[in-house]
């Protein structure tokens, strides 16, 4: 099992005005893998993927994507990189007046040339895949939230990115519907092979699966190779965060 960083973050400052809200941040994230990002709501965690997408800079340190640094780089260049990187945020972000066929076609029609033919069976053979048959015609207002979701995932998909950022991706969705919601995103990165960064202000039980957990807090990082070992961390802060969010860890045996 390789752990070879594709993403590095190396002491990575980021205020707005008098709040420091990264202050040093070190993380790797490993190629192929899952890391998730928690921490409490406020910390900082959408800051830095929003560093990451190369939407923010931070005040100083370095960003390396696939060894190159991000913070220096010319417009025309990171624009290259970002074409290599997948978001699904909290709303799934559809287009309201496009329905569910139109909303996964987007991305082939926008950035790629296509034929209509290649196109329509792309689509249909992504819908397939996300459980989406059947749904061609609905519009997002007529979707429920876990349907939203799929529908972003798979939107996400078509254009094969490198790296899938998840940003609080199950919010909305009642315990059970997150915990599908998960289990596709497992499922689906297995598959594809993506390297995937979800950013969750909890630690589900569907956490397990991850490969590494960063906790995010007070402008500072710990990671954790494993879920169950947030549970040894020392940071009075952590514990209690962990005391309050984790639950029962399921084991990823226990979902086949
Ligand atoms: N563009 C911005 N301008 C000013 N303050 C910001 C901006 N973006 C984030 N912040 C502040 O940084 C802190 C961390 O924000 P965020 O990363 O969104 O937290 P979360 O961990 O909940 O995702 C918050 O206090 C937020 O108010
Ligand atoms: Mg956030």
């Amino acid at each position: 099992m390789s752990n070879q960083p594709i993403i590095q973050l190396i002491d990575v400052v980021k205020s707005f005005g008098r709040q420091r809200v990264l202050d040093g941040i070190n993380m790797n994230i490993p190629i192929g893998k899952t890391t998730v990002i928690a921490g409490a709501s406020g910390q900082g965690k959408s800051v830095i993927l929003k560093l990451i997408l190369g939407l923010l800079s931070p005040d100083s340190g370095r960003i390396l994507v696939e060894g190159r640094d991000i913070v220096t780089m010319r417009s025309k260049e990171l624009n290259e990189v970002r074409t290599n990187f997948g978001v699904l945020f909290q709303g799934a972000a559809l287009l309201d007046s496009l329905n569910v066929f139109d909303n996964v076609a987007l991305p082939l029609e926008e950035r790629t040339k296509l034929s209509q033919q290649e196109i329509s069976d792309k689509v249909i053979s992504t819908l397939e895949q996300f459980g989406l048959v059947g749904q061609e015609e609905k519009f997002p207002a007529q979707l429920s939230g876990g349907m939203k979701k799929r529908v972003g995932l798979a939107r996400a998909l078509m254009l094969h990115p490198k790296f899938m950022f998840f940003d609080e991706p199950t919010t909305g969705l009642d315990p059970e519907k997150s915990m599908e919601i998960y289990h596709l995103f497992y499922e689906t990165q297995q598959r594809f092979g993506y390297t995937s960064i979800i950013v969750s202000h909890d630690i589900p039980k569907i956490f397990n699966l991850a490969d590494q957990v960063v906790v995010l807090n007070q402008g500072k990082v710990e990671s954790f190779n494993h879920p169950d070992e947030i549970q040894l961390s020392e940071v009075p802060q952590i514990k209690s965060f962990v005391k309050n969010t984790m639950g029962y860890l399921y084991r990823s045996s226990e979902l086949e």
